[in-house]
């Protein structure tokens, strides 16, 4: 068996240099699909590096922040109320027009959701930084065009604007500037 597994490696190999154009055109538009696809991994998938007071502890900050709670808050009676006046049947922690904009990668393919994601991480780093499977690692984080490229956001209002708008029913306006202020986690300098 091992002798046609070597074979089957030759083979291979042979191929792979044969086919060389169409393959690495086959690969171009595989990352462009998957430039769009990428996994969402959970909140403690990136708490692992940025916790320490040294990293700027964005963990910490972000749990004390309301968007730990987003979806928690689903459950109160306040979110009943606010619930019954939009029409919305039911458990608001169950319907999609409250879960669009209070939790992470609310309707994405199920696929795209890893072991750990989690809804009631509420409003997680990845609704905002976008999908971290292939920008996680120690090596692509370090390089910021190579964490971009493998799909970490870098945000701007229009981040936020996607759930800070009139469609929110308890929407009270929103400045960009005072609201970044509110949730700011910098890196120490
Ligand atoms: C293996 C450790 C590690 C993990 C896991 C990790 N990061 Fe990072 N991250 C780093 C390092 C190291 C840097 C670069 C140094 C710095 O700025 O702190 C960084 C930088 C960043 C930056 C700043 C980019 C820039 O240059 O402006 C953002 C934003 C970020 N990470 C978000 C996340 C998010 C969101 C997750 C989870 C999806 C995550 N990171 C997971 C280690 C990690
Ligand atoms: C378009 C995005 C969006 C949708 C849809 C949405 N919310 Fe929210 N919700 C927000 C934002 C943003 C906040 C916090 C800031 C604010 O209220 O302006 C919020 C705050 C709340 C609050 C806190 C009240 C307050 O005054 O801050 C409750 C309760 C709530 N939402 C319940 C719900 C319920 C129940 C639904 C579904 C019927 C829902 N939300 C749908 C974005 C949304
Ligand atoms: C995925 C939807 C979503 C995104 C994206 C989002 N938010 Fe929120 N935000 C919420 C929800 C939901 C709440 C209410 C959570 C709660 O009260 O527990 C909230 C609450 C807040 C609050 C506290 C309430 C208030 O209005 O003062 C601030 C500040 C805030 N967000 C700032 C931002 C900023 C700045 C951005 C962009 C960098 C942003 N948010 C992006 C959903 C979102
Ligand atoms: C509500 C949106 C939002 C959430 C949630 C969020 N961030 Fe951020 N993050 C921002 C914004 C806005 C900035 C500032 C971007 C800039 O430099 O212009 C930022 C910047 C950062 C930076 C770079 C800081 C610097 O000084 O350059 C890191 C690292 C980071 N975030 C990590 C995280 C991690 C880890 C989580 C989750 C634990 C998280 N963020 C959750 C909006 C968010």
């Amino acid at each position: 068996m091992r002798i046609s597994v070597g074979w089957a490696a030759v083979i291979a190999l042979g191929l792979s240099v044969a086919i060389g154009m169409s393959a690495a055109e086959e690969t171009k538009e595989g990352a462009a699909a998957k430039a769009d696809a990428h996994q969402y991994i959970g909140v403690d998938g990136c708490k692992l590096c940025h916790k320490t007071e040294k990293s700027g502890d964005q963990y910490g900050k972000w749990l004390a922040s309301p968007h730990a709670k987003a979806y928690e808050l689903l459950a109160s009676d306040e979110a009943k109320e606010v619930a019954k006046k939009a029409g919305v049947e039911g458990d608001p922690q169950k319907a999609d027009q409250c879960l669009q904009c209070h939790v992470t990668a609310h309707g994405v393919k199920a696929e795209l959701l890893g072991a750990k994601y989690k809804v009631e991480d509420g409003v997680g780093c990845e609704s905002c930084h976008g999908a971290g499977a292939d920008y996680k690692s120690k090596k692509v984080m370090e390089d910021k065009d190579a964490a971009v490229a493998a799909g970490l956001i870098i945000p701007t209002e229009a981040t936020c604007t996607k759930c800070h708008n009139e469609k929110n029913p308890t929407h009270k306006g929103f400045d960009y500037k005072t609201a970044v202020e509110k949730i700011a986690h910098p890196t120490p300098k």
